[in-house]
């Protein structure tokens, strides 16, 4: 029984293969770089996988996704497809994005970059907002992070729509389903959330079209995907008025390039990929449990769908 693990960062690598072998003491864990007998590696943990690292492991029983997004393990073109994908999710991930979610929809909320530019210019200004419940905000995603999220923004006391592939009932939220319900989702939304999965059905959705059918002046929040968003199409709405600001927590090359223009542009708030990383220890338990779970009983709850693509 042999786990590999692969993340971009080689003293990240060593402290999750630490980790687990402390968690799993009857395995072996390695680095993918210290294999030395493939055939003999039956699960693999991963964050971006280099292309073609997977196919070279034949005995393969699971890839484990350190994340709860199985985007950078799909990316591999020769990703052996028949092997399970396990997510990696958990209550103190949902908890964190939960909080994010909370934070700069509340900013957004209560104009806190417009108040930011003023105390810039020692400028008083009063603005007086509308109450939570008369501010509609919309979830683009109700699955782990979307639905609590939403039950989260609504406890707050905001009017919370949300849209998701299949139709779902969720106490106190409007819910819309399908490429059929998006435009009623969209229609009059004033803050826009996205915890979408990246799949081809979902890649460039926060695009010219979604955001014309946005209430006008309304704020866009990233916190699921880069390529989720056409930066051009964000960038001519915030500056036409349409979209007031953004909050973008993922970008389509990560760290995001410093020659960037969205680092300068004032209407945008940059978070470097932090709405909800997993803590080291506690999604090391996760993983070591999805994997002793995998490999006694064949299956886990959290396996992703690849066809899906989430
Ligand atoms: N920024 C960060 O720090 C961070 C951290 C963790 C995760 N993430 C991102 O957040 C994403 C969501 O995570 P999750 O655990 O909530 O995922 P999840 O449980 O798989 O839920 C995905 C939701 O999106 C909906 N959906 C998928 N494709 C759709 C489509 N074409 N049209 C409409 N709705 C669609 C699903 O609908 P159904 O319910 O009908 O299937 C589901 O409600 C991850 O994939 C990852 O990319 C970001």
């Amino acid at each position: 029984m042999t786990i590999v693990v692969s993340l971009p960062a080689e003293d990240k690598t060593e402290w999750w293969c630490q980790m687990l072998r402390d968690l799993l003491p009857d395995w072996r864990v390695y680095p993918i770089d210290k294999v030395t007998d493939p055939d003999a590696v039956t699960y693999a943990v991963v964050w971006r996988p280099a292309t073609g690292a997977m196919r070279s492991f034949r005995n393969l029983k699971a890839i484990v996704s350190v994340g709860a997004g199985i985007d950078h393990v799909l990316a591999d073109e020769q990703l052996p497809l028949h092997v399970p994908i396990i997510r990696t999710v958990g209550t103190d991930l949902t908890q964190r994005m939960k909080e994010y979610v909370a934070l700069h929809v509340l900013r957004h909320h209560r104009e806190m970059p417009r108040i930011e530019a003023n105390q810039a210019r020692q400028q008083w200004e009063q603005i007086v907002v509308p109450p939570a419940t008369q501010r509609r905000v919309g979830v683009m995603g109700l699955g782990n992070l979307g639905a609590a999220a939403a039950d989260l923004l609504k406890q707050i006391g905001f009017e919370v729509h949300g849209w998701s592939r299949s139709q779902k009932q969720l106490q106190g939220i409007k819910c819309c389903a399908g490429d059929e319900g998006l435009r009623a989702f969209l229609d009059g939304t004033e803050i826009l959330v996205c915890l979408l999965p990246l799949t081809e059905s979902t890649r460039g959705i926060l695009n010219a079209d979604t955001f014309n059918r946005l209430k006008p002046g309304a704020s866009v929040i990233n916190a699921a995907r880069g390529p989720h968003l056409v930066e051009s199409d964000l960038v001519e709405a915030l500056d036409s008025g349409q979209i007031a600001g953004a909050t973008l927590d993922v970008f389509p090359v990560e760290p995001l390039p410093r020659s960037h223009p969205f680092w300068t542009n004032p209407k945008i708030t940059i978070t470097p990929h932090v709405a909800s990383l997993i803590d080291a220890p506690t999604g090391s338990k996760i993983v070591a449990r999805n994997i002793k779970t995998f490999e006694e009983t064949g299956t886990v709850t959290d396996i992703a769908d690849a066809k899906r693509g989430y």
